[in-house]
C-alpha cells in the first residue's frame, strides 16, 4: 500500500549537484559564483532583521520588482519574484500543465523539468538540437508548456533570439527561456517580450549576483501573463530578508558588472588551457565550460574530487559523456588546471 500517487512512487527525484558541508573543497560543480555578493546585500540584511521579523514580508516583493524592472527596462508589473528561479519553474509547471498533458524541452537541458513533469503527472518529451543548434519549427506541437535553456546547461551553447522568437510565435504555448546564466551571455530574450505574449524568461540571482544561498529568482512576462501566475505562487514564497538583499544586489549594477567581467576573462582562459590539453571544448556563453574527449571522463572526475576538486561529470542517455567545470576565482582555475595537466 502506498500514501502517494503512483507518479510519485515510480519517479525518481531530482539530484543536486554535491554540497560537501566540510570545508577545503574547491568548488567547480554547481556554477555558483566565485566571488562574494555586493557588500550592499549584508547591510540590506542587517536592516531587515533588526525589526521587522514579527511582521510578514510584501507577498508581491514590490520594491524588488521595481528594481528587477529597472535593471530590464521592463515595467515591474512584468516581473514576478520567485524563491530561487526553481520555484518560477514550479510556478509555471503547476499553472500550465494538467495531468497527462505534454511539456516540452530540449535534449540536453536542465534536468529539473524532466522531474517537475514528472511530479505533475504529465508527459514529458525531449527534443535534440540539430547540427546548427536550432530546434525543430514543431518542437512544441501539442505541449501545454516549453522549456527552453538559454544559455543551454550543461552544454554553454545558445538558440539565437530570432530563432526563440520563431518557435514562440508558433507554438500552442507559453514558452519558457529559462535564462539563468543570460548575464554572461551577448543578448537575451527580455526585449522580445512586448511583442510576444508567449514568451516568458525566468532568471536567477544565484550566478552573476552570487546569491545561490538566499533563494531569489524571478519570472519576466506580459502582465496579464504575471497576473494569472501571481495566484498560483505561494502567498509569501520569498522572504523579508531575501526580498531586502535581492533588492540592494540588483541597486549595485557597478558591483555587478564588476564581478561579471572578471568571471568572463577567466572562462575565456579556462577554455583556452582546456583546449590546449586536448579537449573538445564548446565555445560557452554561461558562467561553466563543457569539455568533451573521445576517452572516458568519469576517472578525470573521480580523480579530481580525491584532490578535493568537485567539477560535474555527465553521462546522458545515447552514452556521450562530458564534464562541466564552473568558473572559479583565478586561483581556483589555477589549482584544477595544475590538477588536470597531471591527469591527461
Ligand atoms: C538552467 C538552470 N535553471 C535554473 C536553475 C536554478 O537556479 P536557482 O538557484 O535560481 O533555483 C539552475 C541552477 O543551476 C539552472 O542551471
Amino acid at each position: 500500500m502506498s500514501y502517494f500517487r503512483s507518479n510519485i512512487d515510480s519517479m525518481t527525484g531530482y539530484v543536486p549537484g554535491e554540497q560537501p558541508q566540510s570545508g577545503g573543497f574547491i568548488k567547480l560543480n554547481t556554477n555558483e559564483n566565485p566571488y562574494p555578493p555586493s557588500p550592499r546585500v549584508l547591510e540590506a540584511i542587517h536592516k531587515a532583521t533588526t525589526d521587522r521579523l514579527r511582521l510578514y514580508p510584501d507577498p508581491i516583493a514590490q520594491k524588488f520588482r521595481e528594481a528587477a524592472g529597472k535593471v530590464l527596462g521592463v515595467s515591474p508589473d512584468c516581473i514576478l519574484a520567485c524563491n530561487g528561479s526553481d520555484d518560477a519553474l514550479t510556478i509555471l509547471t503547476r499553472a500550465c500543465v494538467g495531468e497527462g498533458e505534454l511539456m516540452v524541452a530540449p535534449d540536453p537541458s536542465y534536468g529539473l523539468y524532466r522531474v517537475l513533469a514528472d511530479i505533475q503527472g504529465c508527459q514529458y518529451r525531449s527534443v535534440r538540437f540539430d547540427d546548427n543548434g536550432r530546434l525543430p519549427i514543431d518542437f512544441t506541437s501539442g505541449a501545454k508548456l516549453a522549456y527552453i535553456t538559454n544559455p543551454n546547461a550543461p552544454t554553454g551553447t545558445m538558440v539565437p533570439p530570432v530563432h526563440l522568437l520563431e518557435l514562440a510565435e508558433n507554438a500552442p504555448c507559453l514558452v519558457v527561456v529559462d535564462e539563468a546564466y543570460a548575464d554572461f551571455a551577448p543578448n537575451d530574450a527580455v526585449p522580445l517580450i512586448k511583442n510576444c505574449e508567449r514568451l516568458v524568461v525566468t532568471r536567477t540571482l544565484s550566478k552573476s549576483y552570487s546569491l545561490a544561498g538566499l533563494r531569489v529568482g524571478f519570472i519576466v512576462a506580459q502582465k496579464q501573463i504575471i497576473d494569472t501566475l501571481m495566484k498560483v505562487k505561494d502567498s509569501y514564497n520569498c522572504d523579508m530578508i531575501s526580498i531586502a538583499a535581492a533588492t540592494a544586489a540588483l541597486e549595485d549594477q557597478e558591483y555587478f558588472e564588476q564581478a561579471r567581467k572578471k568571471v568572463l576573462i577567466t572562462r575565456r582562459r579556462l577554455e583556452i588551457s582546456l583546449a590546449e590539453l586536448g579537449f573538445i571544448v564548446t565555445p560557452s556563453h554561461a558562467n561553466f565550460v563543457w569539455i568533451q574527449r573521445a576517452t572516458p571522463l568519469e576517472p578525470i572526475y573521480q580523480a579530481l574530487k580525491k584532490d578535493r576538486i568537485l567539477i560535474r561529470y555527465f553521462r546522458f542517455r545515447d552514452n556521450t559523456e562530458g564534464l562541466r567545470i564552473s568558473v572559479g576565482t583565478d586561483d581556483e582555475i589555477n589549482h584544477f588546471l595544475d590538477a588536470m595537466r597531471l591527469l591527461v
